[in-house]
């Protein structure tokens, strides 16, 4: 009944997630039961199968924050300098879970207008006042709402003659006891502070009963000193060596992915051999990669894990422009045929819209899915919200679009810099989608749904079906899709994850 995956993807049709369907296994044991832990890299192990894209209106710190305490990880994009890459990467790395991202600070000099102007950037909670006016400054105060509601002059006031001196702070409490004093004092904020009484981090009622709710997901994703892991993305030329010297040197670089939409080539056959010469531990992911000869070429020079796809993300136009790519199901199938078969994981990028593609790619074969869009227009997304025909917007954009490639990215597609430039990607919005802290967790519950319809305890059970032929498919046709999907309602309120 149904096809082994060799047999489907072997007729020269190319398919993509949602061309084919699984066929259900027996199940004897519970959603709760399914262990969804991965391998990102050889080396690297997550709790979550998921990372999120290193594009520059995805991954920013605050994203690789989110992602690596859901147990994933993010890669940061380098569409911007070195300088900022690394700020963004110890920014991960000096991220303590249950504390404020970005704690705002001000000194005892500022005005109560300048309080004003943070606020209205949407900065939440209290803002704590110290003498250099920065995190690591000796606390003198705090300002919330009721010092300055009544302040009839905002300019002229400063927050030394309005701020609460009198604080409650705590020297560097966990973030269970951090809740615990919150809960005690009944106050909003709480400033953590070092034996010197210099502000070290923040924690709010808000941040440390997100922490308690979070549902439970495994643990979060940590170096060997407990420290958040982080990846970032870089290019094959000179000066990125330099920059993952930079960022390894800093201690803030756990993975490095080598960013190109086609990655079978001398440029990263040679990149792989100087950084695997030059930092023996970092695990190096290649690709872009869609086939089996390109996958084994990049395993055999050292890859530590493939970046699969080519043209399948939400903003690409590269197979239209270029005439080349793969659909997603099949490039996933045969490349991690091939590179598992060499013990190198596999990365699913780009196409993933729900948590059923999240499934199929998974049962194909990858080890972790890799997302742009679904992560877009979330708050931990960079850039700020706005309204397009009163729908609240963030702008989404491919990292070959000419927005884009006007800041830099051009590399990625080997764009010519003499000559004309070509769009390989294009550039819009995508709707507010709340935070990844509150969807993930859904759309992880419902993969392990989807693997225990399979029969599938774990990932490596859902590869070792597909790879002895155990594990069924099919091809879809456009009325079974149709089928698939809602029909013959006059309407209804989709929840998609
Ligand atoms: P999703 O579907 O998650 O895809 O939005 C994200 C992935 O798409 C790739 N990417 C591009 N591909 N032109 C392309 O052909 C582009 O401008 C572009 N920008 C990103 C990338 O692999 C990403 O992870």
């Amino acid at each position: 009944d149904g096809y082994a995956a060799a047999q489907l993807f072997g007729q020269g049709t190319t398919y993509t997630y949602d061309d084919v369907i699984f066929l259900p296994g027996h199940i004897d044991f519970a959603a709760h039961d399914v262990d969804l832990s991965t391998h990102l890299t050889k080396k690297i192990q997550l709790a979550a199968p998921i990372v999120s894209s290193p594009m520059d209106t995805v991954t920013e710190a605050e994203m690789a924050i989110a992602m690596a305490t859901l147990g994933g990880l993010g890669f940061l994009h380098n569409n911007m300098t070195l300088g900022e890459q690394l700020s963004h990467a110890q920014r991960v790395k000096r991220h303590v879970p249950g504390f404020v991202l970005a704690p705002v600070v001000l000194g005892p000099q500022a005005t109560v207008a300048e309080y004003d102007a943070l606020r209205a950037q949407g900065s939440a909670g209290g803002v704590c006042v110290t003498d250099s006016g920065g995190v690591g400054g000796r606390l003198v105060g705090v300002v919330a709402g009721r010092d300055v509601d009544f302040v009839a002059d905002r300019q002229g006031t400063l927050l030394r003659e309005v701020m609460t001196a009198d604080v409650e702070a705590a020297q560097e409490a966990s973030a269970e006891e951090a809740l615990a004093q919150l809960q005690r004092s009944k106050r909003k904020v709480l400033p953590i502070v070092n034996a010197a009484g210099e502000l070290v981090r923040v924690a709010t009622r808000e941040t440390s009963l997100d922490e308690r709710r979070r549902p439970r997901l495994g643990k979060p994703s940590t170096d060997a000193g407990g420290r958040l892991l982080v990846g970032a993305a870089v290019g094959t030329r000179d000066d990125d060596r330099e920059r993952v010297d930079a960022l390894r040197g800093a201690g803030a670089l756990d993975v490095v992915i080598l960013d190109s939409s086609q990655g079978d080539s001398v440029y990263q056959l040679q990149m792989l051999a100087l950084l695997k010469r030059a930092h023996p531990d970092l695990e190096v992911v290649a690709g872009n990669v869609v086939t089996g000869a390109q996958a084994q070429r990049l395993a055999e020079a050292g890859a530590d894990a493939l970046r699969v796809g080519m043209g399948s993300g939400s903003i690409c136009t590269t197979q239209e422009v270029c005439a080349v790519g793969r659909g997603q199901a099949a490039a996933v199938f045969q490349v991690s045929r091939v590179a598992n078969g060499l013990g190198v994981p596999t990365i699913a990028d780009g196409g993933i819209q729900t948590s059923g593609h999240v499934v199929k790619a998974l049962a194909l074969g990858a080890s972790t899915v890799m997302c742009g869009s679904l992560f877009a227009g979330t708050a931990e997304a960079p850039g700020k919200y706005f309204e397009v025909d009163g729908v609240r917007v963030k702008a989404y954009r491919g990292m070959g679009s000419l927005e884009a490639m006007a800041k830099g990215s051009e590399t990625r597609y080997y764009s010519d810099t003499q000559a004309l430039k070509i769009a390989q990607g294009v550039a819009g919005t995508v709707r507010d989608k709340g935070s990844v802290r509150r969807t993930v967790p859904y759309l992880l519950q419902a993969v392990r749904q989807g693997l225990q319809d399979l029969g599938a305890r774990d990932l490596p059970a859902a590869r070792a079906a597909l790879a002895s032929g155990a594990q069924r498919v099919e091809a879809r046709s456009s009325s079974a899709q149709a089928e698939g999907n809602v029909h013959d309602m006059h309407s209804f309120k989709k929840v998609r994850w």
